[in-house]
């Protein structure tokens, strides 16, 4: 007999825990690049029974009965992401971002195989070679970066560097760069080597879904993602490949062999937010997310912090803060930040001359204020505050009242003014 209580009665200790990170939601100013927040639709989708189902295998081919239902919604989460983005073949099952990444590897890639992606300390992930993550250790990773005068993309380094290595995998994609690639350069030089171009686009596939961002699916073989950042869905990954073959090649590379049966209640989730990134309001979502973000690096620069590479073309931008102040660590900064109400992540900025832990810089990004429903002007404020705080880092008084000026712009935007809204 399944209980009938709600998670209040059964369990108050986790129900605590969620009110409690629902209050801190609504209470902040949320800058984290990677963050939003998913709408009730999709909450209750990943909430749903589809947890309690067992699926190993792909729609048509399960190794479980029972999975009508799930083969057609796992069916209508792929149509869904091939009518939003392009592409012939679309996996939905990764669990993550990481995974979806590993599973491209996996299919295409003989270990000690070469891959040349972009340096994790100057905007790329941990999964494009990291040596403590799994892409390190099992591939031979060459790493490109950026230019040290512009801070964008070095293409003529890209292209020399594939000439020299001749990587099976030419990667784009980032987790801290706020420019545009230039897809057509990194085709190129693929084709001239004859290597894969595959290219993550975890942190902005969201803006692509929106039509405010250029969509790698139109240059790349292959494009991962994740579904929980900017396209504002459940949390999990996914893969499109511009090629059955390779596309099939690379459902053998996540399931048998990085995972076992996948998260349906997270299919479910992301199958919603395909829905609802495939409506008009979802356009003007993140082109608002955009111009969010210029706006506030527009003020960042007047107020005169300086910008990695001067600005933003996407959601994001990195802040050095040698130019707030030569001794602020990026770690202090955000300690500092968060314990006033403004969220956010320490980063490295190019040329960093600090170890990525402490670092000299700070990312902000705007998908989850976007959602809150502020606007250019409130962009403006934001950045004054951080400006403010930044400058005042040690000056408690001063912080107390920064403090309450940002709690006063966060409750007028709080993003689940229901409150506790994990349960259906
Ligand atoms: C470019 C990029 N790829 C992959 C990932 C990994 O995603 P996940 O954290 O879901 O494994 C991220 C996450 O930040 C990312 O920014």
């Amino acid at each position: 007999m399944i209980d009938p209580r709600t998670i209040e009665e059964v369990d108050p200790a986790m129900a605590e825990l969620i009110r409690r990170d629902a209050e801190r939601q609504n209470t902040s100013i949320h800058l984290i690049a990677s963050e939003n927040f998913v709408s009730k639709a999709v909450l209750q989708a990943t909430g749903s029974v589809f947890t309690n189902k067992y699926a190993e295998g792909y729609p048509g081919r399960r190794y479980y009965e029972g999975c009508e239902i799930i083969d057609e919604m796992e069916r209508l989460a792929q149509k869904r992401i091939l009518e939003l983005l392009g592409g012939v073949h679309a996996n939905v099952q990764p669990h993550s971002g990481a995974q979806a990444n590993m599973a491209v590897y996996f299919s295409l890639l003989d270990i000690g195989d070469t891959v040349l992606g972009m340096r994790l300390d100057q905007g790329g992930h941990l999964t494009h070679g990291s040596p403590v993550n799994f892409s390190g250790q099992y591939y031979n990773f060459v790493a490109y970066g950026v230019d040290p005068g512009t801070e964008r993309i070095d293409m003529d380094e890209v292209r020399k560097l594939a000439l020299e290595h001749r990587p099976k995998i030419v990667l784009a994609g980032y987790s801290a760069y706020p420019r545009h690639l230039e897809y057509d350069k990194f085709r190129e030089i693929a084709d001239e080597i004859g290597a894969v171009f595959m290219v993550d686009a975890a942190h902005y596939i969201g803006l692509v879904a929106g039509k405010a961002y250029p969509n790698p699916v139109e240059h790349a073989d292959v494009v991962t993602f994740t579904t929980h950042k900017a396209l504002r869905g459940a949390r999990g990954g996914a893969v499109i490949t511009n090629n059955e073959e390779m596309g099939l090649n690379i459902q053998k590379g996540l399931f048998p062999a990085a995972q076992g049966g996948s998260l349906y209640n997270q299919i479910a989730g992301k199958a919603v937010c395909f829905h609802e990134a495939a409506q008009p309001a979802f356009q003007a979502y993140s082109q608002q997310v955009i111009d969010n973000a210029q706006a506030m690096a527009a003020r960042f620069i007047e107020n005169g912090v300086r910008l990695v590479s001067g600005g933003t073309d996407n959601h994001m931008m990195l802040l050095d803060l040698r130019s707030v102040d030569e001794e602020l660590t990026g770690k202090v900064a955000a300690k500092m930040l968060d314990r006033i109400g403004i969220t956010l992540n320490f980063n490295t900025i190019p040329f960093d001359p600090r170890p990525p832990f402490r670092a000299s810089g700070l990312r902000i990004g705007t998908p989850s204020v976007t959602t809150q429903g502020m606007k250019e002007a409130e962009m403006v404020q934001v950045a004054d505050l951080v400006t403010e705080a930044l400058r005042n880092h040690g000056e408690e008084r001063v912080l107390a009242a920064t403090e309450s000026r940002i709690r006063e712009l966060a409750k007028q935007f709080p993003p689940y003014p229901e409150g506790f809204v994990g349960h259906i």
